[in-house]
């Protein structure tokens, strides 16, 4: 078939890549000539695992184009796809001037029957004003569809390539069919395609993403009841996990969830409650839960440095993703780690395998020395701070580096090691839920 992605963001850029690789023609849009041209070069400017193979190995075979001219994109394809950005605008709703803005534009572009699929994350109700924006100038006929995405950064391609399932929400057959056809190579049975109409397809995205962000401020309040009462986190999330009705994902305690999705679809969710009169309880506490998780963490820091007041306030942050596999840095909670302890007077080195170049685009402001090792960070530190998950901090090595450079304190956001281990090694450990390690 022949595809047009609108947009080369994380999604569009997958999206287009994984259509191309099953041997559609795909060619993908974007006003930014810059990226247009790096990703004719095979550059992709985000670090993601096996993408840029991908993209390379397909634009290489020519079933994979980029370009600026959206008028050429628009007239080369039958099926469009949206993946543009919606942003948190004010109150926390999804700004969908883009979206919007790209709907009033392509319609005079239309030199066949075309269908508009929206994988950009848009609140219900959106497929009918694009519709309304793309009548105002349609030169043929055309239909809309809803199909959100459902990939996670650091694992993306693969997510894409098998997907649990595939939600297409549409009122046309024909939309349905081409859309199914479409995914096939990708499932393994049709029951992972689930067709609904376009008000659900747009709000499964959104329960979705909350409901996980749910589950992870809900461990996370539990892992504070936790340091209080005794109990270790992990064993509660087990034990909790093996519970098929529960499910054993997203039930790691630690300093909150981050990324350009969650805190982005658990506000617009909130507002979309607002807007229909109702409040959204369970929405609303997940956010907030969320916020103060971060506050406690730094709470911790700031506490254990007055109780050792000997100690120079200077600390190692490793870790400035908002998690691993990803050089992705929106809403991490190393921005509000770093911040606040700035502000306390802390001197803080920081180090991220992947990030560091992003972390300091984005934050010209904070103050932090970026060091490009973690050996380097942590140089003359007795404390150090770890908020991703990065396999290279879950080592045996890191740990005998710590233990040789005399570190004596780690505040451990994401619950990475054994507390035996660390007791044995004569760590103190501080770390999310569980059993508190400190000698004094
Ligand atoms: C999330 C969803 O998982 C995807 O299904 C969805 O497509 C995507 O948002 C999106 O809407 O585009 P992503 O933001 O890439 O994907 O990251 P996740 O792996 O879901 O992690 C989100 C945050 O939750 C991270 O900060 C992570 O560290 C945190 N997390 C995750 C926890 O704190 N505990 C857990 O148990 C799991």
């Amino acid at each position: 078939m022949n595809i047009t992605i609108i947009g080369t963001g994380y999604v569009g850029i997958v999206t287009g890549a994984c259509f191309a690789d099953k041997g559609n023609k795909v060619i993908c849009v974007d006003n930014n000539e810059a990226k247009v041209e790096s990703l004719k070069k095979g550059e992709v400017t985000i670090y993601e695992p096996s993408l840029s193979d991908l993209v390379i190995k397909n634009y290489q075979n020519g079933n994979l184009e980029f370009t600026t001219d959206l008028k050429e994109g628009v007239q080369k394809s039958d099926i469009i796809f949206y993946c543009l950005p919606t942003p948190q605008g004010g109150d926390g709703q999804a700004d969908l001037r883009i979206v919007l803005q790209v709907s009033s534009q392509i319609g005079e572009y239309f030199n066949s029957p075309k269908i508009i699929v929206n994988k950009s994350t848009v609140p219900v109700g959106t497929s009918k004003l694009v519709k309304e924006r793309l009548l105002k100038n349609a030169n043929n006929k055309f239909e809309v569809a809803s199909n959100p995405e459902f990939l996670r950064e650091g694992s993306a391609v693969y997510d894409f390539m098998n997907p649990e399932r595939v939600v297409i929400g549409t009122e046309s057959n024909f939309a349905k069919e081409k859309l199914t056809e479409l995914y096939s190579p990708f499932v393994n049975s049709k029951e992972q395609i689930l067709a609904t109409d376009i008000a659900s397809s747009e709000l499964i995205k959104y329960a979705a993403n909350s409901f996980l962000a749910t589950k992870i401020s809900f461990i996370n309040e539990i892992s504070n009841l936790a340091e209080i009462t005794g109990g270790n986190i992990s064993d509660i999330a087990k034990g909790m996990g093996m519970d098929s009705r529960i499910g054993s994902k997203f039930l790691e305690a630690g300093v909150g969830y981050g990324g350009s999705c969650f805190p982005k679809d658990v506000a617009a969710l909130e507002f979309q409650g607002r807007e229909a009169k109702l409040d959204l309880e369970i929405v609303k506490a997940t956010r907030r839960t969320n916020f103060r998780q971060r506050e406690l963490f730094i709470h911790k820091i700031e506490k254990y440095f007055q109780k050792n007041p000997n100690l120079k306030k200077e600390l190692a942050i490793l870790g400035l993703a908002f998690k691993s596999e990803t050089d992705d840095v929106r809403e991490s909670p190393a921005v509000d780690v770093i911040k606040s302890l700035t502000m306390q007077e802390f001197k803080t080195t920081s180090y991220d395998p992947k990030a560091l170049e992003t972390f300091q685009m984005f934050n010209p402001d904070l103050e932090t020395l970026y060091l490009n090792s973690y050996q380097k960070a942590i140089e003359g530190k007795k404390v150090v701070v770890i908020l991703t998950d990065w396999k290279e901090f879950g080592s045996q090595e890191f740990l005998d580096y710590l233990e040789k450079m005399e570190v004596k304190t780690i505040f451990d956001g994401r619950n990475m090691f054994d507390l035996e281990e660390m007791d044995k090694r004569n760590f103190d450990y501080i770390s999310i839920g569980r059993k508190k390690i400190v000698k004094n």
